[in-house]
């Protein structure tokens, strides 16, 4: 009999951002009633309530509008989003941030634009009263900043003109109550440091970017959060599509690790872990360190989301959270080989 992680559904978010960039299964662009509403009816049926989302995900619409079809009312969902990266035309020599793989169902109705940043607190209040409406709920039960790291490596980022007054302005709005909960939404770990450490007493929760080859600075984060009072969110376990893999990484054609494509050093580190673990899936390896982060940090470790476009993955993943075997060898090699912590709690 497997040994089952007691993983309770609410740990389980459904992340909305292939409603937007797709591709759905057999390609071609996302097709409200076809994808969307399938997917959503079985994160409900699973006992989902919570969904993420983004501006810049260019999918709130479609998780909206699906609802209106399921006729479900939206204040009986938790709703989170992100802010700061948004949609905007493609004018002034604006680039296109994402890569070309995220791109590529994209609905007619977003196609041309491209990615942006805006932190006013005008522009954010912008951004969210369109997630508001096109949810269709009455609050947020979550707003990160989306990508602060990725804006100061692409166009620059000044603390006291970009975070200081968003901060501000979400601070407001969770004073009044239209918003729940102030959060990031990032790649890059260390930012969480960087952010409480400046803006002490605002976090309630840390969306990092997850897999298992990022353990360590994940347990630095858990550390913080028991201290700072806030909570983790693993936006993803997979790392794109890194942990997916079923052939040799080193070899593999094209693969997202952490949302960029795999250089040659992260294709290396993934084939060392591709090749400890043996027989046992790298997917199986991702879902059984989400579940264990969950079972061993519980109130810490608080959300897990996950997506995909096809819903019979949506059933596997939470069962494989609750329900993939690591063989006690491989977990043993993989700590030897330092690609997990020694200390990290593997029952
Ligand atoms: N910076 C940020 O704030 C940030 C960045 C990234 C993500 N996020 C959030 O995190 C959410 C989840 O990200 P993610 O979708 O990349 O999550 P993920 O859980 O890490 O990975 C999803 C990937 O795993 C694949 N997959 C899922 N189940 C599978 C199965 N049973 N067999 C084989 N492959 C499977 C999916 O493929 P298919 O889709 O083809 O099934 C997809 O490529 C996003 O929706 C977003 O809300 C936030």
């Amino acid at each position: 009999m497997p040994e089952f992680r007691p993983v309770p559904i609410e740990t389980f978010v459904f992340g909305c951002h292939r409603f937007g960039f797709g591709p759905p299964p057999g390609g071609g662009p996302v097709d409200v009633a076809k994808h969307v509403v399938p997917l959503v009816q079985t994160a409900l049926d699973l006992g989902i309530r919570s969904f993420d989302s983004a501006v810049l995900y260019r999918a709130t619409l479609q998780l909206g509008q699906a609802l209106e079809a399921l006729n479900v009312d939206p204040n009986t969902i938790q709703f989170q989003t992100k802010c700061l990266r948004y949609l905007g035309l493609q004018v002034d020599g604006a680039v296109e941030h994402q890569p070309e793989a995220n791109l590529r169902g994209i609905p007619a109705r977003y196609q041309g634009l491209t990615d942006k940043w805006d932190c006013t607190p005008a522009g954010i209040e912008q951004q969210l009263c369109r997630e508001r409406i096109e949810y269709g709920g009455k609050s947020l039960s979550g707003v990160a900043l989306h990508d602060p790291p990725d804006k100061e490596k692409q166009v620059g980022l000044d603390w006291a003109t970009d975070i200081t007054p968003a901060v501000a302005f979400l601070k407001t709005a969770r004073n009044a109550g239209a918003v729940d909960r102030i959060g990031l939404g990032i790649k890059e770990p260390a930012f969480v440091h960087r952010f409480i450490a400046q803006e002490p007493g605002v976090l309630d929760y840390a969306g990092v970017t997850f897999c298992p080859s990022i353990l360590g600075p994940l347990m630095g984060i858990l550390d913080a959060a028991g201290k700072h009072k806030f909570q983790v969110t693993l936006m993803g376990i997979n790392y794109g599509q890194a942990f997916t893999l079923t052939q040799d990484p080193a070899t593999a054609p094209d693969f997202l690790y952490n949302y960029e494509v795999a250089n040659a050093e992260e294709r290396a580190l993934m084939s060392r872990f591709f090749y400890i673990c043996g027989s046992t899936p790298l997917l199986h390896l991702a879902a059984a360190v989400a579940g264990l982060l969950a079972v061993n940090f519980p109130g810490l470790m608080t959300q897990i989301v996950t997506s995909t476009m096809t819903p019979s993955r949506l059933v596997e993943t939470v069962k494989l959270v609750r329900e993939a075997q690591v063989p006690a060898p491989v977990w043993a090699e993989l700590k030897a080989a330092e690609l997990i912590p020694k200390d990290f709690p593997t029952t």
